[in-house]
């Protein structure tokens, strides 16, 4: 398995990221390792591929919109101190970001010839995001789409982890790889392989402390409405004690969530921390008032978040770390990139040295 995935860099970065995406490649990167162990118990790993894991910060697909230069480079940055922190390990995973691979800028180029208008212009994130103004847009909104396909076929990926949002765009991939491969490779030499996306099942949607119908986000001008990766634990626990809720005990079961957003949102979070189905945690916590069950929510939190933030934190603003790890995964990028990137070249009869 070759997995392979990106994330656009965003500051302030919080719980609903860590939940998201974050914990999702962490787990990925360890079931990796453990088929990689497992396969070497066996033996003959010498003949077998290994499974890799690569990461990437999708820097190449933020200045599609509107940005602050400045805060780009920072907002990088930071999510790979934010990611090193979670658990993506730069020696276990390739991480890096795209701006230091050219290929990706190249193959983007390469599948433009193939991937069709029509196409791209079905894409739901491009019509959500376009709106009614559509001529006004950057062409790069518009093929965002390509590039991400370029992201992935460039490392032959076999699996990319996403959300449910971006399984239109893995389905683009595979029908501009075929494409490809149909027009320009032979049968029993594709170019690229046609990737497989993993959609983490259940993965947990995470509101805001202050308002469980509003998803919880780094742009919510109250601070008490999420909990960064940065908060110390007295800050964790403040937030949790005064985030908002009813005054009814917790259900004993699922159903009884219904019409009650606050609670549902913070038993959400219990059992995502915990690993635990939102039942399980009512079979335990059913029957309580908030003034029981927000202190155990708050020492869970601390308990998985607390080792988190003091890595962020020491990492955030170590500039010369942050750098050497990104320049180190880019070069392996590179190195993985260039067999296909010249395959693709070649088969579009571009002459090279
Ligand atoms: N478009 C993805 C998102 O917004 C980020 C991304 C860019 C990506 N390139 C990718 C995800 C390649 C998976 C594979 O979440």
């Amino acid at each position: 398995m070759r997995v392979v995935s990106g994330i656009q860099p965003t500051g302030n970065l919080h719980l609903g990221n860590y939940l998201g995406a974050i914990r999702n490649w962490v787990r990925m990167q360890d079931e990796m390792e453990e088929a990689n162990r497992a396969q070497a118990a066996e033996g003959g790993s010498a003949a077998k591929k290994l499974n890799e894991c690569l990461f990437f910060l999708a820097d190449l697909h933020a200045i599609s919109q509107p940005h602050v230069p400045a805060e780009l480079k920072a907002a990088t940055l930071e999510m790979t101190a934010a990611l090193v922190a979670c658990g993506i390990d730069p020696r276990r995973s390739v991480l890096f970001n795209q701006a230091q691979v050219p290929a990706h800028a190249e193959l983007q180029w390469l599948l433009s010839g193939t991937a069709r208008m029509g196409w791209l212009g079905r894409m739901t994130q491009w019509k959500d995001k376009a709106g009614k103004n559509r001529e006004g847009q950057s062409v790069a909104l518009f093929s965002y789409p390509v590039l991400q396909a370029a992201d992935v076929l460039l490392y032959q990926a076999t699996h990319v982890p996403v959300g449910e949002d971006q399984k239109q765009h893995l389905e683009l991939a595979r029908d501009i790889a075929q494409k490809f491969n149909n027009d320009f490779a032979s049968e029993d030499s594709p170019v690229f392989t046609l990737p497989e996306p993993i959609i983490p099942p259940g993965a947990a949607r995470i509101m805001s402390l202050r308002d469980g119908t509003a998803k919880m986000s780094k742009s919510d001008p109250s601070e008490m409405s999420r909990i960064n990766l940065s908060d110390d634990a007295d800050e964790i626990m403040r937030k949790v004690r005064k985030a908002k809720t009813d005054p009814e005990p917790l259900p004993s079961e699922a159903a009884g969530l219904d019409g009650r957003p606050e609670a549902l949102n913070l038993v959400t979070i219990y059992a995502a921390l915990a690993g635990q189905s939102v039942e399980a945690v009512l079979g335990e916590h059913g029957g309580q008032g908030f003034g029981a069950f927000k202190p155990a929510l708050g020492e869970l939190m601390v308990e998985v978040l607390a080792p988190i933030a003091t890595r962020f934190n020491e990492l955030r603003h170590d500039r010369e770390s942050l750098d050497a790890i990104l320049v180190r995964g880019a070069s392996k990028a590179r190195e993985w990139a260039a067999p296909t990137l010249s395959a693709a070249y070649n088969a579009l009869g571009l002459v090279r040295p």
